[in-house]
């Protein structure tokens, strides 16, 4: 089976900045890839360059054995078009640090209006999956209430079902606890641990090495855009090869 996802020496520049500095990774189908590295080392951006919030400005990325962006015409490569862009788009969830619920949708509502929308589900079918949604994330009791409403490891656990709703084939999280208070980090934890174990493949940024080491299958230290040292979490947090690899763990740890 193809990777779910391919990176092939990915740049990205921002001005004179090179935010992605030549990545190459493949991620297979089922994997739960955890990202770690110091702020600025290129980690969001690289999840948003799979995402296509970000356009990469070399190397080639494949989605599910699509080149995202991209179509081959002969020896040439053009770039799709919006709407193309926009379908791609939807084979990868995205969860931000930042909740990013509508805030004048409840939780229910703000579930149901990608699937009703974009995906064209019939209302009641959309409302009866997003109710399995909810309740996956033990928020079925919530449906009714708005962002405002919920505390923050509540937003995030609606955030994750509405990602969830659109069926996507890969989740991508970025730092989906960083912003919560700490005695609402294990619910939020609990819920990516339990599609980890369902089998969805997932990149997670994450300062979170406790979690990255139960849940991960693999664990890549980035640093000034590049891929510094990669493999299984108990090689990478507990004996890396890296100076670099050692500091950062040991500035998180502190
Ligand atoms: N839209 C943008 N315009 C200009 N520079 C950007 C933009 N987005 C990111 N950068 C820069 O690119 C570099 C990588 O940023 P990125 O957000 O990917 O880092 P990160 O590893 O996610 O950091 P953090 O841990 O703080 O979230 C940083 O130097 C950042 O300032
Ligand atoms: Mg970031």
């Amino acid at each position: 089976m193809k990777p779910m996802v391919v990176a092939v020496d990915v740049h990205k520049h921002f001005g004179s900045l090179h935010a992605l500095d030549g990545i190459s990774i493949e991620v297979p189908h089922g994997e739960v890839l955890c990202i770690i590295g110091p702020s600025g080392s290129g980690k969001s951006t690289f999840l948003r360059c799979i995402n296509q919030l970000e356009r990469i400005d070399g190397g080639a990325i494949w989605v599910d054995g699509e080149l995202a962006g991209y179509r081959r015409s002969g020896e040439s490569l053009l770039p799709l078009s919006d709407k193309e862009i926009a379908r791609q788009r939807l084979a990868s969830g995205m969860v931000f640090q930042r909740f990013n619920l509508f805030a004048h949708l409840t939780a229910l509502q703000n579930i149901i209006e990608g699937p009703v929308t974009v995906r064209k589900r019939p209302k009641a079918q959309a409302v009866d999956e997003a109710m399995a949604l909810l309740e996956r994330v033990g928020l079925a009791d919530k449906r009714d209430a708005y962002p405002s409403e919920l505390s923050g490891g509540q937003q995030q656990r609606v955030a994750i079902a509405r990602a969830l709703a659109m069926k996507p084939k890969l989740m991508l999280f970025d730092e989906p606890t960083s912003a919560l208070d700490p005695e609402l980090v294990g619910e939020v934890l609990a819920v990516i641990r339990d599609l980890a174990t369902s089998g969805m493949t997932m990149i997670v940024v994450t300062h979170e090495l406790g979690f990255a080491r139960e849940v991960s299958s693999r664990v890549v230290f980035m640093d000034l855009g590049r891929i510094i040292e990669e493999g299984p979490p108990q090689e990478i947090l507990v004996r890396p090869e890296q100076a670099r690899t050692r500091d950062f763990i040991a500035a998180v740890l502190s």
